[in-house]
């Protein structure tokens, strides 16, 4: 559907996500003119604001969340927003929601950030409100589901009211601007694509470690772990961004079909090619940290780590393994892919003593967008008996490539481009299946065998079952 809304509808408006991100991606968004002067806000959930008091919540939010070079939108940014206080499960205040929007003049775009359980009766009451139209789009933030089961009945209920390709379901890794580079660098340069494959690499890694804990999420996150909640869309996602073959051209049909391939290609894992983790008191950055259990309450076994070896079991990446690890409480935040490539097939050095290491190629997508190509050089100097050899980066620093662009926020660019109904970086109902599918295949073999996760202190590396799994394979993870 195309059009650009003149209407934004904030569902949890008053939660943790509206005010770290959605209210400060928004103001930046009003601030950089990207988005239309008659663009309204309505903010809506249970608490009882009215206007002029949900414009006081949002300036705090701002205040403390919105980098400073940008403060000084914040004035001319709140007028655009209203606030409609809505109990979802009772069908008669979308009415009175209904009246708040007033007549759509172009469309409407609605962005859902409430609890699942929440979904359907406020999908109920969109329908009954008559606000579910062609013109209107929605948008819908995770959790969708906790397994292929579950997420069916979102997908069904919301898709008895919008047509797919009004449906915008959210993965902020895909707004990251450097996840976005993944696919300038594989399909904008000639050099990658010949070599990007099982003939030329030997292996690939991806690490999302976070340094962070439970924070405030008890209820949510020991209800899912890091399989469900970091896994089954983030790093499926960036294995897909990865592994898939060219689309034809850069649009949103064209990438989920290639996207959607590689999900349905990863095989089934066996449980020896998982290993969980759970972390227990340590020191992060030197500070003494609490162990997962402490910060519970009680005892769990839920897994805040998880390393899995997985495969894509197609043409191109036959016998190539994914090593992936994500895990909280980490030693630092980072999120990287090292594409590995296989030796060089006969080293002219070797009689010459000089060891050749395999080319790397790393792809630093946060906390700094870097992209590094180690290769082998030879060490400079008149040695007689021979000829030394190391490994050198070549470094690419995108912050200094491209000095001068702000830092964008992933919900800047998501939120625009839901205004705007461009689908291409939001995930298709197929590509959801197919990543449910695969999650629920680790969580059975998980049940079936009984597996709890291993301990391993704050600011590790995750358990050291963890390191052999790559070890036994003789890979050593990218540190
Ligand atoms: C969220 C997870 O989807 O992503 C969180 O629910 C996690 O547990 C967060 O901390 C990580 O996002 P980012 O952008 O900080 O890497």
């Amino acid at each position: 559907m195309s059009f650009t809304a003149d209407r934004l509808l904030l569902f949890g408006a008053t939660g943790d996500l509206a005010q770290r991100m959605l209210l400060p991606s928004l103001c930046a968004l009003h601030d950089d003119k990207l988005i239309a002067p008659e663009l309204r806000i309505i903010g809506t959930a249970r608490s009882d604001y009215d206007d002029d008091s949900y414009r006081n919540f949002a300036r705090e939010a701002l205040d403390k969340y919105l980098p400073d070079f940008r403060k000084g939108a914040i004035d001319s940014f709140l007028p655009r927003l209203s606030y409609q206080a809505l109990d979802a499960t009772d069908a008669s205040h979308f009415t009175d929601l209904s009246d708040e929007i007033g007549t759509i003049d172009k469309g409407m775009a609605i962005f859902l950030s409430t609890a699942p359980s929440l979904f359907e009766p406020t999908i109920a009451g969109l329908t009954q409100a008559g606000l579910t139209g062609d013109k209107v789009r929605i948008g819908l933030e995770k959790p969708l589901g906790t397994d292929l089961q579950s997420s069916r009945e979102i997908n069904d209920a919301v898709s008895s009211a919008f047509s797919e390709d009004r449906i915008f379901r959210i993965d902020h890794y895909l707004g990251k601007e450097t996840v976005q580079n993944l696919l300038a660098l594989r399909f904008a340069n000639i050099l990658f694509e010949p070599l990007w494959n099982a003939a030329h690499i030997d292996h690939v890694q991806i690490t999302i470690a976070e340094t962070v804990g439970l924070e405030s999420r008890v209820g949510y996150y020991d209800g899912a772990g890091a399989l469900r909640d970091m896994v089954q869309n983030h790093m499926l996602q960036l294995l897909a961004l990865v592994a898939m073959e060219p689309p034809s051209s850069y649009d949103a049909t064209a990438i989920r079909d290639e996207k959607v391939k590689v999900l349905r290609a990863l095989r089934a894992i066996h449980p020896s090619e998982t290993v969980t983790g759970q972390y227990r008191k340590g020191a992060i950055d030197g500070q003494p940290v609490p162990g997962y259990d402490d910060e519970l309450g009680k005892d769990s076994d839920t897994e805040t780590f998880v390393a899995i070896k997985a495969h894509v079991d197609n043409w191109r990446w036959k016998g190539v393994p994914f090593y992936l690890r994500t895990g909280k409480r980490l030693p630092e935040r980072k999120t990287e892919i090292v594409i590995n490539f296989r030796c060089i097939p006969h080293s002219i050095f070797a009689a010459r003593g000089a060891k050749t290491q395999p080319n790397a190629l790393v792809i630093g997508i946060q906390p700094e967008e870097n992209i590094q190509l180690q290769l082998m050089a030879k060490v400079p100097g008149l040695d007689r008996d021979g000829i030394r050899l190391r490994q050198v980066p070549l470094d690419i620093a995108m912050l200094d490539a491209f000095a001068g662009p702000k830092k964008r926020i992933a919900y800047e660019r998501l939120l625009l481009d839901l205004i705007e109904g461009d689908q291409t970086l939001f995930v298709r109902r197929d590509e959801v299946e197919a990543q449910w599918t695969w999650i629920d295949g680790i969580r059975a073999n998980w049940a079936e065998h009984n597996h709890k996760p291993k301990t391993y202190s704050a600011g590790n590396w995750g358990p050291s079952a963890a390191i052999a799994l790559a070890e036994r394979d003789g890979v050593t993870w990218h540190d």
